[in-house]
């Protein structure tokens, strides 16, 4: 902590103050999400050397409390078999691959070799699993002798293996994803893996690759009943362009997954959360998410300068039926409470038509939130350059919009100039929770507690200061227990 107590380098420009970013040059997806000996380790695809995407590294953060993290040394370089890319880790309690012993039980983290040089010949085959453990909670990594553990001669988008320990089964579970479609993979060692079966050629999003799967189990609120859940990143492809993550609600046996649903579905409607992933070996089983907050469109032009991207908030994931749906719900976890200053609540009423302006000199770190049984209204955080993030949601249409054509900096791509939509039309009748956590260079909405959830990236050229309240509803707008909070920094 007392290196980062002086993180000078914090106050850049557009620096977020209480997400995760690397001390300098580029980060993409969250790795190796595991809690082990009290530590949340978080590493992440790493570029040491630039702040454009290059040759991967695993970089390392721990953190206590999932909100305050600490800087670590890189985990895992390229080797002759490739650049690392991205994977995920467990602790092997019970030594099953014998790197360790029972008393002292290894880390494992399961990767994919990337061969950059073996792809520009046009190759197939290019990408293979390859693991590494560690028996001093992450200090120091040794690549298995044995790598890679598979692969196969006909694949080419090959990667990004999730590891999980099946209780029934009494086996690791592992899912990759192979260019169109996840592969479900069986060990007794984290060594020697079968081929179980594979889920998705016809089911689910196809407009890009499959990356970064992640399958699972959670308890339905307020029941019994289990549920498995499927993440896939896809790229591009995603709900308003460029890269998106769309889950299956199902079930797995230990052997094939199935899914419940036809439909389509998003983790987040927002334009920057991708490749998103959860903890293993959380105490009591909670399942926490941490997206990498960007987007290949424009991730390697942002316009920041000693580095490159932020993570998401941790979010906790659980599955609400909502109607007669099973909806996959994502919001901040509990710990985020601990660094926000709460102010004197306010309520607010406007009637219709009206509008309402909220001065405060903190909106670019910041939470807002209320409670509201409207569903027509419009946000807009603005600056004195007219620049302005607006918010609408739209009762008539059930759509909730993100334009950020405003917003501030935009015109570093083409595409990052955008109105985002979301589909509302599951929101319950009566009053649900509206919460927009800004910070520098981002904006997480949560409706409804993560029914909902847009997440994007800005590039304001001054601070917003104002927020404007505008009543589209026709009739009196409440919002209760309106609050506007300043949300501290954690470096
Ligand atoms: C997703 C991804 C992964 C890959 C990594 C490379 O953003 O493309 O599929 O492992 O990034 O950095």
């Amino acid at each position: 902590m007392a290196e980062n107590a002086k993180a000078e380098y914090y106050l850049e420009p557009y620096r977020s103050q209480f997400h995760f970013t690397p001390k300098k040059m580029w980060m993409n997806d969250p790795n190796g999400m595991v809690y082990s000996d009290d530590n949340y380790h978080l590493f992440y695809q790493y570029y040491p050397e630039d702040i454009v995407w290059g040759p991967m590294h695993w970089g390392h953060a721990t953190s206590k409390d999932l909100i305050h993290w600490e800087h670590r040394p890189i985990a895992l370089y390229p080797d002759k078999l490739g650049y690392i890319f991205s994977g995920s880790a467990v602790l092997d309690k019970e030594n099953t691959s014998g790197f360790g012993t029972e008393d002292n039980p290894p880390l494992v983290a399961i990767f994919t070799y990337h061969d950059a040089e073996m792809k520009k010949s046009g190759k197939n085959n290019f990408e293979t699993q390859g693991i590494a453990y560690s028996l001093d909670n992450a200090d120091t990594w040794t690549k298995y002798e044995g790598n890679p553990v598979i692969s196969d001669e006909n694949s080419t988008d090959f990667r990004d293996p999730k590891v999980m320990w099946h209780e029934p089964s009494q086996k690791w579970i592992l899912t990759l994803v192979a260019s169109d479609h996840a592969q479900f993979y069986s060990s007794e060692n984290l060594k020697e893996w079968k081929l179980l079966s594979e889920f998705g050629k016809n089911r689910g999003a196809h407009g890009g690759v499959w990356e970064c799967p992640d399958l699972f189990k959670l308890k339905v609120e307020g029941t019994d009943e289990e549920k498995w859940i499927l993440l896939i990143s896809i790229n591009p492809g995603g709900p308003n362009g460029g890269s998106g993550t769309q889950y299956f609600i199902g079930d797995f046996n230990g052997n094939t997954f199935t899914a419940d649903q036809n439909d389509i579905r998003w983790v987040d409607w927002g334009t920057d959360n991708y490749a998103g992933v959860t903890y293993s070996n959380v105490p009591n089983d909670e399942k926490i998410f941490i997206g990498w907050m960007s987007n290949w469109q424009y991730a390697n032009k942002t316009p920041t300068e000693k580095w490159r991207s932020a993570m998401t908030l941790p979010r906790k994931l659980s599955i609400k039926k909502i109607g007669e749906t099973y909806e996959l719900i994502n919001y901040p976890i509990k710990n985020l409470e601990t660094i926000i200053n709460g102010q004197p609540q306010k309520k607010i009423k406007l009637v219709e038509g009206a509008r309402e302006s909220i001065d405060f000199d903190h909106f670019n770190q910041s939470e807002v939130r209320f409670a509201t049984a409207v569903k027509n209204f419009v946000l807009r955080f603005k600056n004195e350059k007219n620049e302005e993030l607006v918010l609408t949601l739209d009762g008539e249409k059930d759509l909730f919009l993100l334009d950020r054509t405003q917003s501030g900096q935009t015109d570093f791509q083409k595409d990052f100039a955008s109105v985002a939509k979301m589909p509302v039309d599951n929101l319950p009748e009566g009053e649900y929770e509206v919460r927009i956590l800004m910070d520098r260079s981002s904006v997480e909405v949560f409706i409804n507690q993560g029914q909902y959830v847009m997440t994007a990236q800005l590039f304001p050229n001054k601070d917003y200061r104002t927020l404007e309240i505008e009543n589209t509803s026709g009739h009196l707008l409440k919002f209760n227990d309106f609050e506007v909070n300043r949300v501290g920094r954690i470096w």
